[in-house]
């Protein structure tokens, strides 16, 4: 069970890639960063019990016409970081839970800058409402240069943010 902390959904009217062509899918990067591969055992009173392979099968299950979903989950801030690096050059939207690199890290950031800057949509979401948890988690060094934010609606948050990619790709 998710905790019942309030739901938070902003969203920044963005950027836009190339529309969808249901002959070439247009792929959508899920990327998760640290402690995220521990979805399932994790405080599931926080996270809820599903697993991030539950998390892609929902994801794919979603069915949306040229929309292909690559989810990755690294504990490494340098790997996320170079998946970003690679979404710029590939042109490529991205929905991002940057886990606690969310509350400190100005590389991820400055890479996320990059991406929206050229054009992409980046989604930050997060399973929990950070802003309902410690003080620490109120911070976002992200959120400023994401094209918008959702946060504390469990898997949902990430469904919510393919929806919206795939409303302003199609
Ligand atoms: C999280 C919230 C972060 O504060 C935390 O460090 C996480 C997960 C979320 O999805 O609710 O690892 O990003």
């Amino acid at each position: 069970m998710l905790a019942d902390h309030q739901g938070w959904l902003s969203t920044k009217l963005g950027a836009m890639t190339a529309p969808l062509d249901a002959t070439t899918p247009t792929t959508v990067l899920v990327l998760n960063g640290p402690n995220l591969n521990r979805l399932g055992t994790r405080d599931p009173d926080v996270y809820g019990n599903g697993s991030l392979e539950d998390l892609r099968v929902a994801l794919t299950a979603e069915e949306l016409p040229g929309v292909r979903i690559d989810l990755r989950q690294t504990n490494d801030e340098g790997e996320l970081i170079g998946w970003l690096h690679d979404a710029i050059d590939s042109r490529t939207p991205v929905i991002l839970n940057p886990a606690a690199f969310t509350h400190y890290s100005y590389a991820l950031r400055d890479a996320a800058a990059m991406l929206t800057q050229a054009g992409m949509l980046l989604v930050e979401v997060h399973l929990s409402n950070p802003h309902a948890r410690e003080e620490f988690r109120h911070t976002s060094v992200i959120s400023a240069v994401a094209t918008g934010v959702i946060a504390g609606f469990g898997f949902d948050s990430y469904l919510l943010a393919l929806a919206l990619i795939a409303k302003r790709l199609g």
